[in-house]
């Protein structure tokens, strides 16, 4: 049964123009030395984006520590255990410790976003998240002024997850992110799809989501958030670093050495739908093109 966005908002929740750009995202384009035309225009740009379906988006999945194929999360990832979950945060903060989801997000303001999301594989889809900027969560924990980078790590539960037995990939998954993107206002601890809680095969209970990076940056099941002063391994960039670079910014210009990554094909357009092309930075040019300036894109990829 698909579940489409609107169905599942009460009326108290539709705003009379409902843009899908909340009060922090025009402070954060404000800040950033945004005009209103180009407010309007990025506020456009956000309600022109018809998100994927729910079951599209919770049955076409890439997670794998519960099997290789699209459909094997969706299929084997119920018995991911999701509550209570606790989260080591570690490394250079202020406020180490293990925290309860709640303890770590309680009080945190909750975002609505609908984010472009690119996988390196060539498709895309369009998701309404809902979660916390991972800045707020970093502000919380206190960043030491010595860290650089921060370092995520996805639960390993081999009694549960098929891919993890079968040693598909080296486990547990792990992720990084530059201190500076990470505490970009896009950069999403997302905790929900459609307002509802985020089902096990898109992540559950949190995952980061970067919607200028390709979608393995995107990393599941949080575990672990650690705050270092070195660049950490990022599991794809490990298993094959000429194919997936550390940064792993959207890019129709630099090519996966495999396969062209100038276009893209939209899950849920159908067999012969034609492809799109893939956009600088996947649409968020504007926003992020500054975290990169004068690093060349190429060798940086
Ligand atoms: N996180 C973990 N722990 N394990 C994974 O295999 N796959 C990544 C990313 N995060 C992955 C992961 C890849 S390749 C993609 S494209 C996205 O999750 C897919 O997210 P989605 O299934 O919610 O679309």
């Amino acid at each position: 049964m698909a579940h489409r966005w609107r169905n599942t908002l009460t009326a108290a929740d539709v705003t009379p123009e409902p843009i899908w750009m909340n009060r922090r995202q025009l402070i954060a384009g404000g800040a950033s030395g945004l005009g209103l035309a180009a407010l309007a225009g990025r506020a456009q740009a956000q309600s022109a984006l018809e998100p994927n379906s729910w079951e599209e988006i919770t049955t076409y999945n890439n997670y794998y520590e519960f099997g290789t194929g699209k459909d094997d999360p969706a299929r084997n990832a119920g018995g991911l255990r999701t509550d209570p979950w606790t989260i080591t945060v570690d490394g250079l903060v202020d406020n180490p410790g293990e925290y309860s989801l709640a303890d770590l997000i309680g009080g945190l303001t909750t975002e609505e976003r609908i984010y472009r999301f690119r996988c390196v594989e060539a498709w895309s889809m369009v998701v309404p998240w809902n979660g916390i900027e991972l800045a707020d969560i970093l502000n919380r924990i206190g960043v030491k002024s010595a860290a650089r980078y921060v370092a995520f790590e996805t639960t390993v539960q081999p009694d549960v997850m098929v891919g993890v037995r079968r040693r598909v990939l080296p486990f547990p998954y792990v992720e990084g992110l530059r201190l500076d993107e990470a505490m970009h206002p896009l950069t999403l601890m997302a905790t929900g799809i459609y307002g509802r809680d985020i089902p096990n095969q898109n992540g559950a209970p949190i995952r980061l989501v970067v919607p200028w990076k390709y979608g393995f940056k995107s990393i599941k099941s949080i575990a672990r958030i650690s705050l270092v002063a070195e660049q950490p391994p990022a599991t794809w960039n490990r298993a094959a670093p000429h194919e997936y670079g550390f940064y792993s910014n959207v890019n129709p210009t630099v090519d996966h050495p495999r396969w062209s990554q100038a276009s893209e094909r939209r899950i849920g357009g159908g067999l012969f739908a034609s492809r799109e092309p893939t956009l600088m930075f996947n649409g968020y040019e504007s926003e992020v093109a500054s975290l990169y300036e004068g690093m060349d894109l190429t060798k940086f990829f």
